[in-house]
């Protein structure tokens, strides 16, 4: 285990109405909450000696604001960035310009699901693309991350 200082920073970003999570369509995204979700994202990303802040916003200004910001601080980040993902320039353009390595995720399989849901802005950027473990991709991601990283 590392001390705190030594961990490497990684950024945990959800997109629109993933705070809703919980008590959204679960037949489709499960009934775990955001909160429950990001709490096992800090202690897994402990175990992984990652250092993990989670955030969440509906609009797509400020997801691109902080993807700015994660800059030359965040090493690297997991994002769901929910309908965003099929509708935004705005977030792979600051991703781009952030030059963090990001892992794409999804709780639902997007491709089991309507067509317009099957195009990504964010895929051609990706490390990779985790889609349709619902909130274990998580930890998923966050495993992919720690080797990516190693
Ligand atoms: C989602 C899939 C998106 O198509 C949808 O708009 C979401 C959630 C998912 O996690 O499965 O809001 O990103």
């Amino acid at each position: 285990m590392k001390t705190l200082s030594t961990r490497k920073n990684v950024l945990v970003l959800n997109g629109p109405n993933l705070n809703m999570l919980g008590t959204r369509e679960p037949a489709i995204y499960g009934s775990t909450t955001l909160a429950d979700i990001e709490a096992a994202c800090v202690s897994h990303g402990a175990a992984l000696d990652l250092a993990v802040t989670c955030r969440q916003s509906n609009l797509e200004g400020e997801l691109v604001t902080w993807i700015q910001e994660a800059r030359g601080v965040q090493a690297g980040i997991i994002l769901n960035a929910g309908a965003y993902t099929h509708t935004s320039i705005a977030i792979p353009d600051a991703l781009t310009a952030a030059e963090v390595p990001f892992i794409e995720l999804h709780l639902s399989n997007v491709f089991a699901r309507e067509e317009f849901r099957h195009h990504s802005w964010l895929s051609p950027l990706a490390k990779g693309v985790i889609c349709g473990f619902g909130a274990k991709g998580y930890s998923l991601a966050l495993d992919a991350m720690a080797d990516i990283l190693d």
